[in-house]
């Protein structure tokens, strides 16, 4: 495939950015995403141009590095994460937007790249359970219901890619926050925690500068793990319990 690639590119966070146009050519329908545009840098890197810098680690739709907007979508045409698009979802002679998460909370470090320490933070906030050190407890030492388990697990998908914050509207990381607090306190293991856990991590979350949610269901929709907004009504009900005991 030969293609019109548009690609934001911004030196630096307080450097003014703007969009600039790339062909590629010889792109097979088997690459992904990001081997596409490693075609493109080894051309920039050979013509003595700066490559376009973007996120990526595991390239296996594991780590979350690598969210885009491609042509005004966080992660593309599919609901999965940029490193798992593969160029098949795109036609011969395509002219392709490539810009990064857009959101205030999120800014731009250079080129795709984007600052997602805000999401660190608010797992520092109280993304974590007091347990006793020693040896592993047997499996099966505290049940738990199934379907606790197979919840929590859900939401335990989350990589932290950041796709929610830049599809919704008010830039709101709801989802994210609320899918580290479902994992975390639907297990007996996070019960400890639970109440100073949703107060400090929601806490943490606005004080980032994350809009609020207003049920627009964006976030759900690009979620390449599929977590569902139901999470977030529970976070709310938490979040209420916690304040109001
Ligand atoms: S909730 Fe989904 S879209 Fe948001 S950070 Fe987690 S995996 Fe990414
Ligand atoms: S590079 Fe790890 S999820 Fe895409």
């Amino acid at each position: 495939m030969n293609l019109t690639l548009k690609i934001w590119r911004q030196k630096g966070p307080s450097v003014k950015g703007k969009l600039v146009t790339y062909e590629v050519s010889d792109i097979s329908t088997d690459m992904s995403f990001l081997e596409m545009l490693d075609v493109l840098n080894e051309k920039l890197i050979l013509d003595g141009d700066d490559p376009v810098a973007f996120d990526h680690d595991c390239r296996e739709g594991i780590c979350g590095a690598c969210g885009v907007v491609i042509n005004g979508v966080a992660h593309g045409p599919l609901q999965t994460t940029t490193c798992q698009l593969h160029m098949r979802s795109f036609a011969d002679g395509d002219t392709i937007d490539i810009e990064p998460w857009r959101a205030g909370a999120f800014p731009v470090v250079k080129d795709l790249v984007v600052d997602r320490s805000a999401f660190d933070r608010i797992i520092q906030a109280g993304g974590y359970i007091t347990a006793p050190t020693g040896t592993a407890p047997d499996a099966h030492a505290v049940p738990i219901p199934k379907r606790d388990a197979d919840h929590a697990f859900d939401a335990a998908t989350c990589i932290g890619c950041g796709a929610c914050v830049a599809a919704c509207p008010n830039g709101s990381a709801m989802l994210f926050t609320a899918a580290k607090i479902t994992h975390l306190g639907l297990l007996p293991q996070g019960e400890a925690e639970r109440e100073r856990r949703v107060v400090r991590m929601v806490e943490q979350m606005d004080s980032e500068g994350f809009g609020m949610c207003s049920n627009e269901g964006e976030c759900e929709a690009v979620c390449p793990k599929e977590i569902p907004i139901s999470n977030i009504a529970r976070m709310n009900r938490d979040f209420l319990k916690a304040i109001v005991s």
